[in-house]
């Protein structure tokens, strides 16, 4: 099986930092965003564009999305809504795999995001030319590759899929007894593959924020609060998963919160989550899932870096200027290619 690649282990021990400076700023500019939520939303109501954004950044950014008529989803229905919405433009608040899927799938639209440089791990652990290479030593083997990856990623792949359909597509292609590779998520890989007992390779690479979930306290947390349920994202250690009484995409989860009749949650993912989760079930208590480092030493502590990037007077800039340096374009030809297997992802329907 495949190492992992050098950048990713630098993105591991820049994290730490990256969060020390993010925290500062978030806390120097918290009072100035919650200050121009006025304006930035009479501004976005005005202009031609329709802003979309993934569960996990800045509750101001989803309440924004909420009131001017975008969405506020997971990544599956983040692609969808896109490539449906009928604004020329669309603002993207979540993680660069996330723009550029929408401009695939929206070519004539242009897409902009707060921050061209808010990434995602799993895509920076999966460089194109090293995923190539291992794709072409086994050519017996259909290519599904997660939504969080480059649209050059991509364009190699057979099929895309998400948190969402993971399992379903996988038992449906193993049913026709297709050997496969996944990429990237290693823990979303051994989890379907366990659920699906499909023939897979699995690249090996990790969600810096999920990856911190651990039983560690967990079990003190769960004397605390016996009657809690635990919801976990599938990109959370084996540890965690086997634990769960619910495990699956960020919508799912919120589906699990409000299905299930326990008074409280303890919810493995990330933090940004729990505005809308705590919207489908006010009575309920929600709690975040202990991280390795009790005592300070995780790197994430349940946010992702990069979702945090996402900030209101990024999106003010946007309205504003709407400045080249923020406007997503993919390469065509890869663009093209890309279609097919996202294409795939939005038709399919588990059988
Ligand atoms: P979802 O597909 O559940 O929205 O997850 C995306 C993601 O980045 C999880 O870390
Ligand atoms: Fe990527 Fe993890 Fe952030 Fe999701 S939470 S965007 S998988 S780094």
């Amino acid at each position: 099986m495949t190492t992992q690649p050098d950048d990713y282990i630098a993105t591991r021990k820049h994290v730490r930092a990256f969060l020390d400076r993010a925290i500062l700023d978030a806390e120097a500019k918290s009072e100035t965003e919650s200050a121009i939520y006025d304006s930035v939303k009479q501004k976005l109501i005005e202009s031609d564009a329709c802003l979309v954004a993934h569960y996990y950044v800045d509750p101001k950014i989803q309440q924004l999305a909420e009131e001017t008529n975008g969405l506020v989803a997971d990544s599956l229905e983040m692609a969808r809504f896109g490539a449906r919405a009928s604004a020329p433009r669309l603002i993207v608040a979540g993680v660069s795999f996330m723009g550029e899927t929408a401009k695939i799938l929206s070519p004539t639209k242009r897409v902009y995001m707060p921050t061209l440089e808010a990434t995602c791990s799993l895509d920076v652990g999966c460089p194109e030319n090293d995923f190539r290479a291992f794709c072409d030593l086994h050519p017996d083997r259909e290519v599904v590759v997660y939504a969080n990856t480059s649209a050059a990623v991509k364009a190699r792949a057979d099929w895309v899929v998400t948190s969402s359909i993971a399992v379903d597509l996988i038992s449906t292609l193993a049913m026709k007894g297709k050997k496969l590779i996944w990429a990237p998520d290693r823990y979303l890989g051994r989890f379907v593959q366990k659920q699906t007992g499909a023939d897979m390779l699995i690249w090996d690479s990790a969600c810096v924020v999920h990856e911190e979930f651990r039983l560690h306290d967990l079990d003190a947390l769960q004397l605390v609060y016996p009657e809690a349920g635990l919801l976990v994202h599938p990109e959370s250690p084996e540890e965690m998963i086997e634990r769960a009484d619910a495990v699956g995409s960020t919508t799912q989860l919120i589906d699990a919160a409000v299905r299930f009749q326990n008074p409280s949650f303890i919810v493995a993912t990330d933090k940004g989550i729990f505005y809308k989760m705590q919207q489908q079930v006010p009575e309920k208590l929600l709690i975040s899932a202990p991280t390795r480092g009790a005592g300070g030493t995780c790197q994430s502590c349940a946010h992702c870096p990069w979702m945090a990037m996402n900030r209101l007077s990024g999106i003010e800039r946007l309205l504003d200027d709407w400045p080249e340096s923020c406007e997503v374009l993919v390469d065509l030809k890869l663009a093209a290619q890309a279609m097919k297997p996202l294409t795939r992802m939005l038709e399919f329907k588990a059988s």
